[in-house]
């Protein structure tokens, strides 16, 4: 399945992606990366990787559906069957979020339904919570609310910090996403009408 990854920053999710469906008998291939971010790590490491890249700042376009349907052309000119969110930090419009539906994984730094939005780990700290982790969901229109694909968890230590957290939070992340991004390749993990994940054996 050939997949399209949207970032915004380091990518240190798009390089375990890279790095999954590179080494490994993967189902999935990553065909292009997309940054509205210029000079950004990530797009090293997809160069790096002899993976095509494209950027697109969002700040040249006067709507968000002007940028997204940007974002689109790309990702049909590449045959793009799945796009996997790894640090991008715009949100989709409705439009775009509908189109994909079924075919939009994001990523997020907290065992939602808990700690939605930009400060995860900041509220992780402020409620006290022993316990944390990261999310791999399908993307639905409201935000951090899909379907959830994987999940896995990480202690939170007397003693952390917004990095410390993020740190270990981020390992946990480049174990799940690679799950995730595999269990839907494959055709294990699909999305139904009613917004369940169905389950299938693998064959
Ligand atoms: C990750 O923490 C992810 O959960 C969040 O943005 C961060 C991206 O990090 N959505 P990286 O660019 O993959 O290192």
């Amino acid at each position: 399945m050939k997949v399209g990854v949207l970032i915004s920053g380091t990518g240190t999710n798009l390089q375990a992606l890279i790095d999954h469906t590179t080494k490994t008998d993967s189902a999935a291939e990553i065909v292009l990366v997309v940054s509205n971010v210029p000079g950004v790590k990530g797009l090293d490491r997809a160069k790096a990787a002899g993976i095509p890249t494209k950027v697109i700042p969002h700040k040249g376009f006067k709507s968000r559906v002007e940028f997204d349907n940007a974002i689109q052309v790309e990702l049909e000119q590449a045959e793009v069957q799945l796009v996997c969110l790894a640090g991008f930090m715009r949100i989709l419009s409705g439009q775009f979020v509908k189109r994909w539906n079924g075919h939009l994984l994001n990523i997020h730094p907290s065992l939602l339904p808990s700690f939605k939005g930009m400060n995860a780990h900041k509220l992780v700290l402020e409620a006290g919570v022993r316990l944390t982790g990261c999310t791999v969901h399908f993307v639905a229109e409201e935000v951090d609310a899909g379907a959830i694909l994987v999940q896995e968890s990480v202690p939170v230590y007397p003693g952390d910090t917004i990095e410390t957290l993020q740190e270990r939070v981020k390992t946990a992340e480049h174990h799940a996403y690679p799950r995730a991004l595999e269990l839907v390749a494959s055709g294990e993990a699909t999305l139904k009408d009613n917004n369940k994940v169905e389950w299938t054996a693998p064959s």
